[in-house]
């Protein structure tokens, strides 16, 4: 099986040769992301393999499915980049990697807020300018902080479990609440209302699009600390931004951004950025920003290439996989 790998960048190569070799799978891999323009690299390959940032709506689906493209292998959790009726209409096989590693993300959640909290980023530039002083270093602890988690899957409940850890009161939200859960939800009115801390871990879709806007920014806590690890697209960026210029929100920690595309996961230092609101935040001194590197742990990047390959196998030998993402009557279901 030949899959063209758009957005490779030098960290995939290692883990998809090694597992595709021992499966028979050659990865073309593309340092350009996968659009219009550029689908034409997938001919006389069985299928893609494609990442976040990566265009997936009808136009290029179809162009795919016209030069015979079979798969559709998404090396990441999330599809919401996807159209899945257009990928459905045009007989392509959709799979991607439900979990790989919870611990990356979550882990790299609690690595934002004690780096926010702690001033941590701003201590290592002190310190390597020979700055031992502590002036505007104070923090604060987060035993018996509150937190409020939105979206219990499987990386808030390990955010969740790391919480407790430190001793913090965990609240959550979530649209479809776990039935064994050791924490108690609430309201998204009532999370907002008593969160000191408030960390996003649910899916983006339509409802949960702008979740953070200008009208519930006003319900949280004054001096509130936003996590968001999940889809830029939950926060309305300039609302954000609002809520920290009038200081209603305390810190910013952001491994997303809704307008990421353009600019994350590439090297653009020397370049003039011309997002203004990126910008701004990221001259906030209680703003931390991270490129999306979440889920960048080796541990994970195995597992995605393990899961990639046994999906692409199990749906070109099995016809089943039950990875699959199926467009079904309107709606997706998952495969068996
Ligand atoms: P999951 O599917 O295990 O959990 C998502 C949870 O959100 C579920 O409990 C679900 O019921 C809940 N949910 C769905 N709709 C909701 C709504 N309207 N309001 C509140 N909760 C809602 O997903 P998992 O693995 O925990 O991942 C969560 C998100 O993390 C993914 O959707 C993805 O966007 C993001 N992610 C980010 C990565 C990064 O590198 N920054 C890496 C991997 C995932």
């Amino acid at each position: 099986m030949r899959i063209a790998f758009f957005d490779a960048k030098a960290y995939d190569k290692p883990s998809f040769e090694r597992y595709g070799a021992e499966h028979g799978i050659k990865f073309k891999f593309y340092e350009t992301k996968l659009t219009e323009d550029t689908a034409e690299l997938a001919r006389n390959c069985d299928g893609v393999c494609t990442f976040v940032n990566d265009t997936l709506d009808a136009n290029v689906l179809e162009k795919l499915a016209d030069l015979d493209c079979r798969y559709l292998a998404l090396r990441c959790a999330g599809y919401n980049n996807v159209d899945m009726k257009a990928a459905g209409n045009c007989g392509l096989r959709v799979c991607h990697v439900p979990a790989y590693s919870p611990h990356a993300v979550a882990e790299h959640a609690m690595a934002l807020l004690l780096t926010s909290v702690r001033r941590i980023h701003k201590a290592y530039i002190r310190t390597r300018d020979f700055n031992f002083s502590l002036n505007g270093m104070t923090g604060i602890d987060l035993y018996g902080k509150t937190v409020g988690v939105v979206g219990t899957g499987r990386i808030g409940r390990v955010f969740i479990n790391i919480c407790k850890g430190f001793g913090m009161n965990v609240i959550a939200y979530d649209k479809f609440p776990a039935k064994d859960a050791d924490f108690p939800y609430v309201s998204m009115e009532e999370l907002l209302a008593q969160s000191d801390i408030i960390s996003l871990h649910c899916p983006l879709t339509d409802e949960t699009r702008h979740l953070i806007n200008c009208e519930t920014i006003k319900l949280m806590k004054k001096g509130v600390i936003v996590i968001n690890t999940s889809r830029g697209a939950l926060i309305d960026a300039e609302c954000l931004l609002d809520g920290i210029k009038s200081r209603q929100i305390g810190a910013a920690c952001l491994d997303v951004y809704e307008e990421e595309t353009d600019y994350f996961f590439e090297d653009l230092s020397g370049h003039i950025l011309n997002d203004d609101i990126l910008a701004r935040l990221i001259s906030m001194p209680n703003v931390i920003v991270t490129s999306h590197q979440a889920f960048l742990t080796e541990e994970a990047l195995s597992n995605i290439a393990e899961t990639t390959v046994l999906n692409l196998v199990q749906l070109h030998d099995e016809n089943a996989c039950p990875n699959e993402l199926i467009w079904k009557d309107g709606e997706i279901v998952h495969g068996k």
